[in-house]
């Protein structure tokens, strides 16, 4: 983390998981435990049909609640998609796009992009993710696979507007498997994302955007993880499902340090 420049951002991401009513159930929860920590931002990306029990339960809270996608298109014969205006309208502040799960299912880089921008025109703050599969790190091209990926999902995204994007590293091996990055592995690749970004705006803007690790990261293993300089956060599935969990990590975020 490096408090000075930017943001800490503990973002869960629930996947399919929790009805309404667990949702109303976990709030209750999470807001009498939730930390009075000053640092960092705290999001929750919930199933669609969550939004409104959790943007209600968390009103007046500093908790934002985002969305797990959205649909790059405003409007339209899309059967079963949401748009970006509905998800503000809905209450929502973020929305993760790119996960590995979703672009198993087909979605591709330039997918990706045209939903970085659609959220970014609509005013949410995409939480877009990249990472590489075993096979590609075994075969020593992570570097190379991350950089394409954020070269392109960043496409079109202007000057002023790539301070608003957060970034996630989520190395596919190590989503859901108990298998977290080492500190070190992770912020490797998190420093070269920002090398990344630097090379497409500015040094000013590269210090200034969010880059958070994702896989595996939990209340034992947070510390280590966010003590890495270029590591400013989570994205967590498993653990956030816990309210107990989840806040251990956000106390993980307000850690005194630099
Ligand atoms: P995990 O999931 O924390 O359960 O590994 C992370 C993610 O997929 O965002």
């Amino acid at each position: 983390m490096n408090r000075k420049y930017r943001k800490t951002v503990i973002a869960g991401n629930w996947k399919m998981n929790k009805t309404p009513t667990e949702t109303k159930e976990f709030m209750a929860a999470f807001k009498g435990m939730l930390p009075k920590g000053r640092w960092c931002d705290i999001a929750l990306c919930v199933p669609a049909v969550c939004i409104p029990a959790a943007v209600r339960a968390m009103r007046e809270t500093r908790v934002g609640i985002g969305a797990e996608n959205c649909n790059a298109n405003a409007s339209g014969a899309y059967t079963g998609e949401i748009a970006t205006n509905m998800l503000v309208d809905a209450g929502c502040k973020y929305v993760i796009i790119g996960h590995s799960e979703r672009r198993a299912m087909g979605e591709t880089d330039a997918d990706v992009n045209a939903k970085v921008l659609a959220a970014l025109e609509a005013g949410l703050t995409p939480i877009m993710c990249c990472g590489e599969s075993l096979e590609q790190r075994e075969a020593g091209i992570t570097e190379e696979w991350i950089t394409m990926q954020i070269k392109l999902g960043l496409q079109n995204v202007t000057e002023d507007k790539i301070r608003k994007v957060v970034i996630a590293y989520e190395p596919i091996w190590a989503i859901g498997t108990g298998r977290t990055a080492t500190p070190e592995q992770a912020q490797e690749v998190c420093e070269s994302i920002r090398a990344v970004v630097r090379k497409l705006y500015s040094s000013k803007n590269a210090r200034a955007v969010s880059i958070l690790y994702g896989g595996s990261m939990n209340e034992k293993n947070a510390y280590e993880l966010l003590a890495q300089p270029d590591i400013d956060g989570g994205l967590i599935g498993g653990a956030s499902l816990v309210p107990e969990k989840f806040v251990q990590i956000i106390e993980a975020a307000n850690q005194p340090i630099v």
